[in-house]
């Protein structure tokens, strides 16, 4: 018999990133990582996504966490398995553009301290924006992957993709990730986007989705099938809803097949095991809201993301106006249109949606024009696939002239600037960092530190005078 040419499946394990951030709210703490780490080790998977998006805002904002104790930490459990992080290109953790300097060093640290691999994206799509994160990361010699956010419409065709992983390859990526962060891709789409792509470039493809929609797994055996080479997963019991496809149950999808991973089932059963507790916590505490665990199949229906759906509901209460839930959901589409068709990921999905909204109780189109949506307008946050409305940015504009450069061009370097602002507060290098991206959060957490610090200082005093009575 002939042999069949064996292709095993990679696998991104996302527990302790991407998972939790969509589960609960990013508030997974090193204290509840680290335990498992030396299992998690042993599976042999491709990498670890454990930092990045969410979760640097997260631990210096909820858990009183310094972000890049964590990684060290990790890094130290973690002898033998590659660490991933999430990076938005040239907004890097944060949500505003920030100068090359900033980007070229958070990069830096992010390396030194033990990232391997950084996913960068846009949430436009504009390349422009991770240009100076991929070379900053392959100048410290890591792993550049590119993501390209995944969304539907009129300019996303399979010529659109095509062309663009080609690009990406031509920029020095060195691998290629499909970012559906909304579960839009179903499964026969995904085997020709997959097919595309893999006209378009020779870089290994890696696809990411949410199982939201509920079709993430199908999805992830028609891409591999198809060629894709690797997938994110999560460990069950923080898996499926708004969080990716079950790792144990891909892995054994295709056990047997060419495309078999090899993994051990029952070490990935007994790491499923130290998760479950965390979940039936959060289930108990409300952490975990049961109804994210379902389909939302809205998301398909009006191509929103799950998170931005939750948000809509939250910004309509506070402004008391739940009944026109319908009505924003129906506006959304219409206002993506006038801003260029953009895919909806953080933070374009933030603007998108808010702007929907206020056209909504406003009662009048465009009456009510938030900052972030003149920016966008002002093509400060880059270029989108299409033209946005003209007189839709007329509206919002005026006669102002937008930018047509790489927004990061017209930034001067901030780093000396926010060196001196956070000086009184260093402890270390990468603190200027933290603060860069979230001045005041950092300066709440550097003054929590300190007072920490100082209690842990006096107990040892006390403890001394105890033992040597004066
Ligand atoms: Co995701």
């Amino acid at each position: 018999m002939a042999e069949i040419e064996k292709k095993p499946v990679k696998i991104v394990e996302t527990v302790l990133r991407d998972a939790h951030q969509s589960l609960l709210a990013t508030r997974m703490s090193t204290e509840q990582m680290l335990p498992i780490i030396e299992k998690m080790d042993k599976v042999g998977y491709h990498s670890v996504e454990c930092w990045g998006g969410a979760t640097f805002d997260a631990s210096l904002r909820f858990l009183k966490e310094d972000p890049w104790e964590r990684l060290r930490k990790l890094r130290d459990g973690f002898k033998n398995t590659k660490l991933q992080m999430l990076f938005r290109g040239q907004n890097i953790l944060g949500y505003n553009h920030y100068a090359d300097d900033v980007v070229e060093y958070f990069v830096q640290k992010s390396i030194a301290n033990g990232i391997d691999i950084i996913r960068i994206f846009d949430c436009l799509n504009d390349i422009r924006n991770l240009e100076t994160a991929v070379k900053a990361t392959k100048k410290e010699k890591g792993h550049a992957q590119i993501a390209l956010c995944y969304t539907l419409g009129d300019a996303y065709t399979l010529d659109y993709w095509r062309e663009i992983a080609k690009r990406i390859e031509d920029m020095g990526a060195d691998s290629l990730c499909i970012k559906d962060m909304a579960g839009l891709l179903t499964p026969y789409a995904a085997d020709e986007l997959v097919h595309a792509l893999k006209e378009g470039t020779t870089l290994p493809i890696d696809l990411h989705t949410h199982y939201t929609s509920g079709v993430a797994s199908m999805t992830y055996l028609k891409a591999v099938e198809a060629g894709c080479d690797i997938i994110d997963c999560a460990m069950s019991p923080l898996a499926l809803g708004t969080s990716q496809p079950a790792t144990e149950v891909m892995v054994e999808t295709f056990r047997g097949t060419p495309y078999d991973t090899g993994y051990d089932l029952s070490l990935l059963a007994e790491i499923a095991e130290y998760f479950r507790p965390i979940r039936e916590k959060a289930l108990e505490s409300g952490l975990l809201n049961p109804k994210v665990l379902g389909v939302n199949i809205k998301t398909l229906q009006y191509q929103v993301p799950g998170g931005m759906l939750s948000n809509l509901v939250s910004q309509l209460k506070e402004a008391g106006k739940e009944d026109k839930y319908q009505e924003v959901l129906e506006e959304i589409p219409r206002v993506r249109k006038d801003f260029g068709e953009p895919p909806l990921v953080t933070p374009s999905s933030q603007i998108v949606g808010t702007q929907a909204v206020m056209n909504v109780i406003s009662g009048e189109r465009y009456k009510l024009v938030p900052k972030e949506s003149k920016k966008i307008m002002m093509g400060e946050f880059g270029q989108t696939v299409k033209p946005f409305n003209a007189e839709v940015q007329k509206k919002i504009i005026g006669d102002a002239t937008p930018i047509t450069c790489r927004p990061a061009d017209l930034i001067e370097p901030e780093l000396p600037k926010f060196e001196k602002e956070c000086a009184q507060w260093k402890q270390q290098d990468e603190d200027v960092l933290s603060y860069a991206l979230f001045p005041a959060v950092a300066k709440e957490f550097f003054q929590y530190r300190e007072a920490q610090q100082t209690k842990i200082d006096q107990t040892a005093a006390d403890k001394d005078s105890k033992a040597y009575p004066v």
